[in-house]
């Protein structure tokens, strides 16, 4: 017998200046209810004039994993492991940070001259304690090896970043079982999503209004569920465009700092000292 998933509550988001200086949607802290995700920020969508675009300069991380997607614009990125690499439309960026990276996130030269429309997120991921000191990973992958999927009657659209949906797998490796879907439904249009149990499960609507097990998300809303193993999603009166998020309760105690998020105050202390001696990454 299969248990429907429904919604347990709703935050809004507020919008908060972050790295340079570009504006961000945030939803409002949800602590543990959102574990394993620390952080979701809808970058934009922000209009830049020629020579305006900002992004955020060199930076360190220790202890998770930052998610980069694009939907619109052109981000480059550069890290302290060597790693360099464009960010365009559909593209994904999986970093695991680990024990430590220091990276710079970036308009593309290009799109800084001319200008133009940036929107995208960043969510961060924590590690289970046992991986946050694991060597860095980085996986750019192009928006080409995303696999989408349309559902038979057409009203459903989705890029599986991670996990499955409509029968397709995602390619990205992930350290824990993650789920990160985008997905469009039309107005009319209803999907059933699996989500095993026990895992945190949640929405974020960034267009229209989603229903979910009948109750409305709006655009900007995050919605929480409650536990069950598959969760129906619908658009009513109107389109609705949304990530699907899921993953396990990490059950561990969080320490977080700016850009580091370890378990205790000492390890963060340590992080600080290895940073400032240039031993981080
Ligand atoms: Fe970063």
């Amino acid at each position: 017998m299969r248990q429907e998933r429904t919604l347990k509550m709703t935050a809004p988001t507020h919008t908060v200046l972050e790295g340079g200086g570009f504006p961000v949607r945030r939803p409002s802290a949800m602590g543990t209810l959102m574990s394993p995700f620390l952080l979701l920020d809808e970058m934009g969508p922000v209009h830049w004039d020629p020579g305006q675009a900002i992004g955020a300069p060199a930076h360190p991380h220790r202890g998770f994993e930052t998610v980069t997607y694009m939907i619109q614009g052109a981000m480059q990125h550069e890290d302290s492991a060597g790693n360099k690499g464009d960010l365009n439309p559909g593209d994904v960026q999986w970093m695991t940070a680990g024990r430590g990276i220091i990276h710079s996130e970036l308009p593309q030269e290009e799109f800084l001259k001319t200008g133009g429309v940036s929107h995208g997120f960043q969510i961060w991921v924590n590690l289970p304690a046992k991986d946050k000191m694991m060597e860095p990973r980085y996986q750019d992958i192009d928006s080409s090896k995303i696999p989408k999927v349309t559902s038979e009657d057409g009203k459903v659209w989705a890029n599986v970043i991670a996990g499955s949906t409509l029968g397709v797998n995602a390619v990205i490796d992930t350290v824990i079982p993650i789920t990160y879907i985008h997905m469009k439904i039309q107005k009319g249009g209803v999907h059933k999503q699996s989500i095993e149990s026990g895992l945190n499960g949640m929405v974020y609507v960034f267009g229209g209004t989603l229903h979910l097990g009948g109750k409305p998300i709006h655009d900007g809303q995050l919605g929480l569920m409650n536990d069950g193993d598959e969760v129906v999603l619908e658009a009513i009166e109107e389109d609705a465009e949304f990530l699907i998020l899921a993953g396990p309760e990490l059950n561990e105690p969080i320490a977080r700092y700016g850009p580091f998020v370890m378990n205790t105050r000492e390890e963060i202390h340590q992080a600080l000292l290895d940073y400032q001696n240039g031993t981080l990454a």
